[in-house]
């Protein structure tokens, strides 16, 4: 639900960035890490742990496209990201799917990298947006882009089995977390997610949204208790938890 301005001060404040890149998928190895922006942070830029994310309209041209584009092609099989929650920032299922079909998919046939479907968040109308558009595409992602947010663990399974129902693709989860105001809350949904998520075969990678010290913007409906630093950019020990043990206790 949030536009990351705060990348910079994020990546420098992650003191541990060569063991475990902060934002995380520890379903399959090795760890990566995405930022929102196409354009590779400085302290990631000669390893493959990287993932761009064409997250507007804007990104689809000029500068910022080519810097995903270049990333693609130095990386093989590099995972890009397409769209975030376009159906909460106003672009139609058609414009994606134009953007899709004439710039996007044709980058994936010269690069070789993998394409990510928009990252929809949960809602019906989110669902909706992702049918139209995927009735509108002539070449199918490699994977199925989710985020997901709720405040009790119980919907998560049903939610993702039912989208990857419709679109039978790897599930990446490029943003997940409780909105629980209840830090314990948050600590025990986190740990039940991603005990399930490592566990379920639909899901690829997943990433919990909070690997930062300060909530970006005014941080929308998420609360404070779901950034995984500390205000001074050290790691909170559920992130630590996080990156290191499967199953988490
Ligand atoms: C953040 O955590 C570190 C390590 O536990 C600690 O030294 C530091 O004081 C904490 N910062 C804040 C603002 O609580």
């Amino acid at each position: 639900m949030v536009q990351i301005t705060s990348t910079l001060s994020f990546l420098l404040a992650c003191s541990t960035l060569s063991v475990a890149a902060p934002i995380v998928a520890r379903t399959a190895a090795p760890k990566r890490l995405l930022n929102w922006n196409t354009w590779t942070p400085p302290a990631l830029e000669k390893t493959q742990y990287f993932q761009p994310t064409i997250r507007t309209m804007a990104e689809t041209t000029g500068q910022n496209f080519q810097f995903a584009q270049n990333f693609a092609q130095a990386n093989p099989g590099a995972i890009v990201h397409t769209f975030n929650e376009p159906e909460l920032n106003g672009i139609s299922p058609q414009a994606a799917a134009d953007a899709w079909n004439t710039i996007l998919a044709p980058m994936r046939a010269s690069t070789g990298c993998k394409l990510v479907s928009p990252g929809i968040t949960n809602t019906q109308a989110s669902v909706d947006w992702l049918n139209e558009f995927f009735g509108k595409i002539t070449s199918q992602p490699d994977f199925l882009g989710l985020h997901f947010y709720d405040k009790v663990p119980d919907n998560l399974q049903s939610w993702l089995e039912a989208r990857h129902g419709e679109h039978p693709f790897p599930i990446i989860l490029s943003e997940i977390a409780s909105t629980s105001t209840d830090q314990g809350t948050v600590d025990s949904m986190t740990k039940t997610w991603a005990n399930y998520m490592d566990g379920a075969d639909i899901v690829h990678q997943y990433a919990f949204f909070g690997a930062m010290p300060v909530l970006p913007n005014d941080g929308g409906f998420i609360p404070t208790t779901t950034l995984l630093m500390n205000s001074s950019g050290d790691w909170k020990p559920l992130l630590k938890e996080l990156v290191s043990s499967s199953p988490m206790q």
